[in-house]
């Protein structure tokens, strides 16, 4: 404990005299034995003040024995910011309890109990003030205590079904003080800790992996099946990257809230959610500035990190070529400069996860000109590497080698359709985003009009998914140059998903918004294994023109293929 918050009072001392202000910091000098939770005497010390002042008084105290945390004001109003507590884990208590006295001689109100679930306290012990108390020799009141309510933390179970898990906490009383003096601290805590750790090892699957909750905010211009695709794809990117959803949080509003996006009591559910299913990582389906990231890191005790920052992990993950690797580390430290202010000193210490990994994290706390000179000399790179990859392809073309680029959401099936035309050997995986460098591989296609064959080029090109961060497309516009330049572009669509009409429009978006203009274009719908025959037939309807294949199943790829031939002799 630093020395200058020795004699820091908290809460809200507005109007106490400065007598009244030393006895309070006196009690930083009161030590209690070890294993009692609350001594008699302290009690009727608090009781003493709060008449005195008519306001409630909070203490807080370690297992030492020591008071560390003096306020006025209810446990909600005095509480320890979840930043400075100690961070023992999901399976541990803080090593702190908390005695409060209380006027209204009713039983602890939600917002202290609440309290005590986000500081994990060991316990938290209510004084009811039941007499006005007796006037003291030579003047003053003495406030007196003779009962108290115990309330401490239950264990969560994991929950195996959505419904809401019962109750946070166990309150008894009230019960005579000396009763609740009598308590064994150690008791306690230990049996506590042993349900808590049993809980834990219980739901503990991989302590490698993030435990996230996710917070969709719905905004009024957004409709609720956008809203509920944008989640559901929100939890297949944290799943992709390698957490494990725990929970999921939406709020309506009509617009974000400047400092936390969502509303202050819905800042307080997640926090209690973070406390009591013991979440790593909170992921916002939305952007967050510096200043939001560093208000709810402060009020959630976890990292809060955004869907771009969740892409950017993912991509960080699964660059395998230099070239990749060099275009993740720019996107990064290009979206991370702006919000150095806001995560630099709450959280870096909080170690790894989603969001910190990549090849440049080492570099994430160096100074922000040593990180503006990185982008440049990235960005240098990176444009060579682009004059060389132009180079490429211009001997390609030089050899009159049409090139077809298959493109699309992202798991629409492209290296599936790769694989099953070429027998190339590529990634394929039921994760977003599974290939990230482009792969070339030769097709030949006998044409059955002359029986001579075709050579053409395929490229598989890394997956769009919709808002894909702006840093991103800037840095894998090498990528997305092979897209543009190609003689043919293959949009591969997933007929099975649900939002396939968007997932189209996201990418027709994408494209339009490329300097360069593109080639001919062919729509084929993919894993129509998986559709119904209407879902088929009113594709086909909307899309007259397109080809429907199944790129596992080997469905259609000579209908395709024929397609293809037609439209690189045409172009
Ligand atoms: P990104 O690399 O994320 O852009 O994905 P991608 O478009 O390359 O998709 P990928 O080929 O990795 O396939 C994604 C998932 O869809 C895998 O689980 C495939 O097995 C599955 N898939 C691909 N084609 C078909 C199909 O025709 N039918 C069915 N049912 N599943 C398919």
């Amino acid at each position: 404990m630093g020395k200058e918050l020795i004699d820091t009072i908290f809460g809200n001392l507005q109007g106490l005299k400065s007598s009244q202000v030393k006895q309070l910091q006196r009690l930083y000098h009161q030590r209690l034995p070890g294993n009692e939770l609350i001594t008699l005497d302290l009690a009727q010390r608090l009781g003493a003040i709060c008449t005195e002042i008519n306001q409630p008084i909070s203490v807080y105290i370690n297992r030492r024995g020591q008071i560390i945390r003096v306020g006025v004001g209810t446990p909600r109003q005095t509480q320890i910011p979840p930043l400075e507590l100690p961070r023992y884990g999901a399976e541990r208590l803080s090593g702190i309890r908390c005695i409060t006295t209380d006027l209204s001689l009713s039983s602890p109100p939600e917002s202290s109990l609440t309290a005590m679930v986000l500081q994990r306290l060991d316990a938290l012990v209510v004084l009811n003030i039941t007499a006005s108390g007796f006037v003291k020799r030579g003047g003053g009141v003495t406030g007196f205590v003779d009962s108290a309510y115990l309330a401490y933390l239950l264990p969560q179970k994991p929950s195996t079904d959505t419904v809401e898990s019962t109750s946070y906490w166990e309150v008894f009383g009230p019960w005579p003080l000396e009763r609740v003096s009598q308590e064994n601290l150690f008791d306690l805590v230990e049996n506590l800790e042993a349900e808590f750790s049993r809980e834990f090892i219980a739901r503990q699957v991989n302590a490698e992996q993030d435990r996230v909750i996710l917070v969709g905010l719905q905004t009024d211009q957004m409709s609720d099946l956008v809203f509920e695709e944008g989640l559901a794809e929100l939890e297949r990117l944290v799943d992709t990257a390698g957490g494990i959803v725990l929970d999921t949080i939406r709020q309506k509003r009509s617009r974000p809230h400047p400092q936390t996006v969502i509303g202050s009591g819905k800042v307080d559910e997640i926090a209690l959610k973070v406390q009591t299913t013991g979440a790593t990582l909170v992921v916002f389906d939305r952007d967050l500035s510096a200043s939001q990231i560093r208000n709810l890191e402060i009020r959630l005790g976890v990292r809060a990190v955004d869907r771009t920052e969740v892409i950017l992990d993912i991509f960080a993950q699964r660059a395998q070529s230099g070239a990749g690797k060099l275009q993740v580390e720019l996107a990064q430290l290009e979206y991370m400069m702006p919000r150095l202010t806001g995560r630099g000193r709450t959280m870096s210490r909080l170690g790894g996860g989603i969001g910190t990994r990549g090849p440049g994290e080492t570099k994430l706390e160096t100074e922000r000109r040593t990180i503006q000179k990185r982008i440049t000399k990235l960005q240098q790179e990176v444009n060579h590497l682009q004059g060389h990859r132009s180079r490429l392809r211009n001997q390609r073309q030089k050899q009159s080698v049409p090139s077809v680029a298959i493109m699309g959401y992202t798991n629409a099936g492209k290296s599936t359709l790769i694989n099953a035309l070429t027998n190339a050997d590529v990634y394929i995986a039921d994760q977003l985003f599974a290939t990230l460098d482009p792969t070339t591989r030769r097709l030949s296609i006998p044409d059955p009009q002359n029986q001579e064959s075709h050579l053409i080029l395929l490229t598989d090109t890394v997956g769009f998914i919709h808002e894909l961060p702006p840093s991103l497309v800037d840095a894998f516009r090498a990528t997305l140059e092979e897209v543009t330049e190609a003689d043919v572009l293959l949009q591969l669509v997933d007929l099975s998903h649900s939002a396939w009409k968007r997932q189209l429009e996201s990418v027709a978006t994408i494209l339009e918004n490329m300097p360069i203009s593109t080639g001919p274009m062919l729509i084929a719908f993919n894993k129509i294994d998986e559709v119904t025959s209407e879902a088929l037939a009113e594709a086909q309807r909307c899309y007259p023109s397109a080809v429907f294949i199944s790129a596992s199943k080997r469905l259609g790829l000579e209908t395709l293929k024929q397609h293809l031939l037609r439209l690189v002799v045409s172009s």
